[in-house]
């Protein structure tokens, strides 16, 4: 196969080396095509464009294959914790158990956040979107460990990727009593990561809340299930945001706003607001596939298609699983779970959805699961982040530590006004 691709331009032809990564996908390297020709690309969405190399997480989109550092997502049904996922994200292998120890010592120490953070959450209304409170506590906690704006070693890395992985549960913790006016419950250092969590949304001062395996071994996956996925709107902002030599703090809350978009984290509250309109009897399952088909109806099948799947979301698959399990273990018929099933079963009986390869995505199960659990709509995006996190913060890594990574600065065609003169205000 051609390992360069020549393009022609007013008479003249250019060679463009062809990279191969380790799973043979091809890209063009065109980084000398502007000083060559004069000309750029233009590729809106980016839908055909590589921003960098990266060895952390391979998509197949076409075979539905996700893989973390090589390793299936299924394989992370059941063993390991979100963790050890996280960690292995982060550094590139999987951790010894002197590691994960250490990383786990790490994380129980720094769950705990500054008493000065508590004033800054009283200060916002409680009504405030809590992706918002989420995005402005993580910059603020910036604030609080300025000593890791610029990081010099792995170990000071591990430090604050402990003290974030960790602090977050208790910021989305914290957001979720703010914007119920419920009072703080503290971490309780005996509590695994997903169960104190919980503990710490659901705890009352006078009776603590003790999460059923079932649903800490779901809020786990779930977990792991989002804790990366390549190039996506959010880890690109962060890496965007990074490229500027940004500190992580301030990288990640970034990504927390990208998140927040309905296209993108917001689809899984957009599930089930979806699920609940059709339950509350303004729509069928069938009028809602029929509107989903309809161009200017401005409705999509929420929860269907994704920009690299064009075959079945593994992540879907597994939590489709979970739903069921968690829905059986607390003894619950979830009626909005027989309408997925319905609106799953036509769309993928429908030439529309099938010549288009639209098919579940992560978000069409998970909404069902987290509601089971307790959370409340307005926090499903919280949960995304928690788990995206270690995802964010190995981008964020692999950029800081590649010598040759520059500053991210695309370019435009510019459709504008042509030269013209400022005219004053008095003869306009
Ligand atoms: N319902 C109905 N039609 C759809 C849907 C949908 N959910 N998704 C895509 N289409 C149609 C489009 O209208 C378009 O049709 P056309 O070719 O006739 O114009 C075609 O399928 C391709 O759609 P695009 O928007 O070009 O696909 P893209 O890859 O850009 O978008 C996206 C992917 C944004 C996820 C889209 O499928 C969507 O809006 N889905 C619903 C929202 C959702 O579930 N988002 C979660 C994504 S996963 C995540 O972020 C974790």
């Amino acid at each position: 196969m051609a390992d360069s691709v020549q393009i022609s331009s007013n008479g003249k032809t250019y060679s463009y080396p062809v990279v191969t990564g380790t799973e043979n996908e091809r890209g063009i390297d065109i980084s000398r095509l502007r000083s060559d020709t004069g000309m750029i690309t233009l590729d809106p969405g980016y839908g055909n464009t590589g921003s960098c190399k990266s060895a952390i997480t391979y998509i197949d989109g076409d075979k539905g294959i996700l893989r973390y550092r090589g390793i299936p997502i299924e394989e992370f049904e059941r063993e390991p914790d979100f963790i050890e996922v996280a960690w292995m994200l982060i550094f590139g292998r999987l951790p010894n158990s002197t590691e994960r120890e250490r990383f786990g010592n790490r994380l129980t120490a720094n769950a705990h956040l500054h008493e000065s953070m508590k004033h800054t959450f009283e200060g916002f209304p409680t009504n405030a979107p809590p992706m918002a409170i989420t995005s402005a506590m993580i910059n603020t906690l910036g604030c609080f460990h300025s000593e890791f704006y610029s990081l010099t070693d792995e170990m000071q890395l591990e430090e604050v990727a402990a003290r974030l992985i960790s602090k977050i549960r208790t910021i989305a913790a914290f957001t979720y009593r703010r914007v119920n006016g419920l009072p703080y419950i503290y971490p309780d250092d005996k509590l695994r990561y997903c169960a104190n969590m919980l503990h710490m949304m659901f705890s009352k001062p006078y009776e603590q809340y003790i999460a059923d395996t079932e649903i800490e071994d779901a809020l786990n996956l779930i977990f792991i299930l989002h804790a990366d996925h390549e190039q996506n709107c959010s880890t690109s902002t962060v890496r965007m945001v990074g490229s500027s030599k940004a500190n992580l703090f301030a990288s990640i809350s970034a990504g927390v706003c990208a998140l927040w978009g309905p296209l993108h984290g917001g689809a899984n509250a957009e599930v089930l607001g979806m699920l609940e309109k059709i339950h509350d009897g303004g729509l069928t399952a069938e009028k809602y596939i029929e509107l989903a088909k309809q161009k200017d109806s401005n409705v999509r099948l929420m929860g269907f298609g994704h920009r690299v799947y064009k075959h079945y979301d593994p992540r879907a698959k597994m939590l489709q699983k979970t739903c069921e399990t968690v829905l059986k273990k607390l003894n619950r018929q979830d009626p909005l779970l027989d309408i997925a099933r319905k609106l799953e079963e036509l769309a993928l009986a429908d030439d529309y959805f099938v010549s288009r390869k639209l098919y579940p995505n992560v978000d069409f199960y998970s909404g069902i699961i987290l509601r089971a659990i307790g959370i409340p709509i307005n926090m499903f995006t919280v949960m995304f982040v928690i788990g995206r996190l270690p995802g964010w913060i190995a981008h964020w890594k692999e950029q800081h530590d590649d010598p040759t990574a520059k500053i991210a600065r695309p370019r435009q065609i510019y459709t504008g006004p042509v030269n013209r003169h400022y005219v004053p205000i008095n003869q306009r």
